[in-house]
């Protein structure tokens, strides 16, 4: 029997990857989630709330009374339409969820995890500038700035694109955040997806941008732009392919964690500059462990 504890198991591409799991047999599933998957052992955990992860993580230890995790996947994640949004705990809310959360629920189940662990944290292909995908690209990975962004004197003023930028900042701080834990000898992954219309990402921004998202999920929608476009993905294959890198189906090449989807085959890019600096990745390590009162080791 092997564990896997995930977050971002309940809705879009996820939920697809938990059922996956689920009935490959021999897997006990551990989902983190704001509402109970009746499906699924669930346990409580808002990431927006920093006390929340802390009791997840205890309780997911108490849960396997010491045998270990087999696979921790970090899922889940939101785009907002702007960077007003504080966590209770004083932090931008996109930045938090997506990673400082996932930071500091990493660290805490590092020492739960099986020697051979495989850890996957959802990225996006947003956090290359190259990319071109549509969204203001990320500036730098300064867990600071990108905490309280009313500090960052680059912030774009207009509000969508202040809001676009958390976003592909913190897949940025994905990518790194899973160079750093793979130099700690797991199998880490950084899964970008690709483009994947009709999940519920969408649903914090205007009506128009989530009417279009949920149309372009419609299969006979999104099939004719998958023709052109080979960073589009369907939910099923997105899903099918995070429970495989779960389960140890599809293995990183030597020394590469950055695995994208495009036209429903894994491939294992470089990812963007930003994201193979070794010291981009040591500080934001750092200021992260800072940020949620953690040693930096
Ligand atoms: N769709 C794409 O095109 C795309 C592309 C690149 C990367 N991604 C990434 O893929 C991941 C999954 O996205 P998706 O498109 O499948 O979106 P989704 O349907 O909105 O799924 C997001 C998941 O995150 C969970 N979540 C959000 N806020 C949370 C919180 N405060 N506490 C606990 N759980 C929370 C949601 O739980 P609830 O069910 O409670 O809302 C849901 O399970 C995200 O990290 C996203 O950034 C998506």
């Amino acid at each position: 029997m092997s564990t896997i504890v995930m977050t971002g198991g309940t809705s879009g591409f996820g939920a697809i990857a938990a059922e996956r799991l689920a009935a490959a047999g021999g897997v006990r599933l551990i989902l983190g989630a704001r509402r109970p998957a009746a499906a699924f052992e669930s346990v409580p955990l808002d990431l927006t709330e920093l006390g929340s992860v802390r009791a997840f993580a205890e309780s997911v230890r108490g849960r396997l009374g010491g045998s270990p995790i087999d696979a921790l996947l970090l899922n889940a994640g939101i785009i907002l339409p702007d960077v007003t949004g504080r966590t209770a705990d004083g932090f931008e809310t996109t930045f938090a969820v997506n990673h400082l959360a996932h930071y500091l629920l990493a660290r805490l189940l590092l020492p739960a995890l099986a020697d051979k662990a495989i850890v996957v944290l959802t990225t996006s292909g947003t956090h290359d500038p190259g990319t071109n995908a549509g969204l203001v690209p990320p500036r730098h990975a300064d867990a600071g700035l990108l905490a309280d962004p009313d500090r960052d004197p680059g912030r774009d003023s207009r509000p969508r694109r202040a809001g676009q930028h958390a976003y592909t900042a913190s897949k940025l701080c994905a990518v790194l955040s899973a160079r750093s834990l793979s130099a700690r000898g797991l199998t880490v992954i950084a899964y970008d997806p690709g483009q994947v219309f009709g999940t519920g990402l969408a649903k914090d921004l205007p009506l128009p941008l989530r009417t279009a998202w949920s149309l372009l999920g419609a299969s006979v929608l999104g099939w004719p732009l998958s023709r052109v476009n080979r960073h589009l993905n369907s939910r099923a294959a997105a899903g099918r392919t995070l429970g495989d890198l779960a389960l140890g189906l599809a293995t990183p090449p030597e020394g590469q964690v950055y695995a994208a989807l495009r036209r429903g085959r894994l491939t294992w890019p470089a990812p963007s500059e930003q994201a193979r600096s070794d010291e981009l990745a040591r500080v934001l390590w750092n200021d992260s462990a800072g940020l949620v009162g953690l040693p930096a080791r």
